[in-house]
């Protein structure tokens, strides 16, 4: 049998997890979440979020892909044969689901890099990017054509995705990532100092960090802070158990956990500086109020910040540089969402790695399509509310079930306890056991319940129905059949590293 692929060094894992993490979410949603709830407020949330469930299930999902060797199908078979699905689910709906539309996004960064040199999007930044760029229609069911631009776009990142899986963990992605990471900390580092020292810088600081206590109130801002935590670390895609299934017996789960966690929120804090310090820019030089120049997410990116550069100088640089980084962040997460499914689909059935890379990134590329239409943007609100809200903490959640009680959790806290420097106590089991599945659970509720009060977006419930709730049905479908096909491979029978229930 052929011996499991593996990183080169810790230091290229790590890269490739903080890669995985930051993404398109922490540049501009971060920044958003942060300004609509509360300013600084917003960030006391967001930290109980990352130490009470986003950390600890991070460790979770390393001790799962390390402990069973596997990626996510074949880790959860190795724990609960009957649970095999849930892995699947979760590389499914990641894969032909977000993967899809988060390539299209990654996308239009492509074409507003291109623009970026010469300020492209003219006078009115928001008529160029809903009616030119977009060209959106009225409704999701109004699909109209393809735009050529974005589908461009969308072909060079595909194949930049296609060679970087397709070379595997060392070649492909820890080399990708070694060279990524530390581009993209740079260049955003430039960002940064070049944002905070424009005029009226300190307006969009002040903005973003003056702390509203009375908005913490509002449950949708602990819920929403949960969610942000799931997203921006990669949790219940099934990419983190890939990957720490690569890692070598001795590796410090626990460390690499925590650093992982810290060097993706510290970047979104240090992102959020660069995203708002334009904004306060855009303030002072309209002499309009900040809250007038903050749009919802994607027009903060696509509409706010080319308004900004037009108006700074050697906004063009500006405009090339940030674009640039959203394409290096997009591109190390997309890679880290086909690596999580080939890594299922080389464990189950034994695929030649090259060959079924290669199909996948053709089968994604052709799905990708349909959101680079004239209805895509609908489609692909739709599609991403119904995965990210559902799909992500019902993993989430399951995965807290399944390995809580019906496994033995401390087989986990004893391997990670072994390898690792920072020692499990009985309080992460506490946690993994009863609060994050409760407040999942709570969270989800809540969710629901903002569902059937109204149709998601105002898009009528036909449209969520048929797509949205369509979307998950059928992953799961998928999910259960697939698991139903025997083992191509000898894996399922080994139960990770040698230990015995
Ligand atoms: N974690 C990735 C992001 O934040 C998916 O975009």
């Amino acid at each position: 049998m052929k011996k499991r692929e593996q990183w080169k060094s810790q230091i290229g894992f790590l890269l490739a997890a903080v890669g995985s993490a930051i993404g398109l979410g922490n540049i501009w949603r971060f920044s958003y979440m942060a300004y609509s709830y509360g300013g600084g407020a917003f960030l006391i949330p967001y930290f109980t979020a990352l130490l009470t469930a986003g950390i600890p299930l991070m460790i979770l999902e390393f001790a799962i892909g390390h402990e069973r060797i596997g990626s996510a199908p074949l880790a959860y078979a190795r724990i609960h044969r009957n649970w095999e699905w849930l892995g699947w689910w979760a590389v499914i709906f990641v894969m032909f689901g977000i993967e899809l539309y988060y390539t299209v996004i990654i996308s239009w960064c492509v074409n507003y890099f291109l623009l970026s040199f010469n300020l492209g999007w003219g006078q009115d930044p928001n008529a160029y990017f809903f009616q030119k760029f977009l060209a959106i229609t009225e409704a999701p069911g109004q699909i109209g054509e393809v735009r050529t631009p974005i589908l461009f776009g969308l072909i060079a990142v595909w194949f930049i995705n296609w060679i970087i899986v397709y070379r595997g963990v060392q070649k492909g992605l820890e080399l990708a990532n070694k060279i990524f990471m530390p581009m993209l900390f740079v260049l955003t580092a430039i960002l940064v100092f070049w944002s905070v020292n424009l005029e009226g810088a300190s307006l969009g600081l002040k903005a973003y960090l003056t702390p509203d206590f009375s908005k913490l109130s509002n449950p949708r801002v602990w819920i929403d802070a949960y969610s942000q935590i799931f997203f921006t670390l990669s949790l219940g895609f099934g990419i983190m158990i890939a990957y720490a299934s690569y890692l070598p017996e001795r590796s410090d789960i626990t460390k690499n956990a925590y650093l992982t966690a810290f060097i993706n929120c510290g970047y979104s804090l240090f992102a959020g500086f660069a995203v708002f310090s334009v904004l306060g820019f855009m303030s002072y030089t309209q002499g309009k109020p900040i809250s007038d120049v903050v749009a919802q997410s994607i027009g903060l990116a696509f509409v706010a910040y080319p308004k900004a550069l037009s108006l700074m100088p050697g906004g063009n640089l500006f405009g090339v540089i940030f674009f640039l980084c959203l394409v290096v962040a997009g591109v190390s997460s997309s890679v880290s969402i086909i690596e999580a499914f080939a890594s299922a689909m080389i464990d189950k059935f034994g695929f030649p790695r090259k060959v079924l890379v290669s199909i996948l990134c053709i089968l994604g590329f052709l799905g990708s399509i349909m959101f680079t239409t004239q209805a895509g943007l609908f489609w692909l609100d739709i599609v991403d509310h119904f995965l990210t809200n559902y799909g992500l903490v019902v993993v989430g959640i399951a995965e807290c079930i399944l390995a809580g009680w019906l496994f033995d959790v401390t087989i986990l806290q004893r391997h990670v306890n072994r390898v690792s420097s920072i020692k499990l106590g009985r309080g992460w089991i506490v946690l993994i056991r009863y609060f994050v599945p409760l407040v999942l659970g709570v969270m989800l509720i809540g969710s629901i319940r903002n569902e059937v009060i109204e149709p998601y977006g105002g898009y009528g419930w036909a449209a969520v129905a048929l797509i949205g709730v369509n979307w998950v049905l059928l992953t799961i479908l998928a999910s259960v059949v697939i698991a139903m096909r025997p083992w191509r491979t000898k894996e399922r029978e080994k139960r990770g590293r040698g230990h015995t229930r």
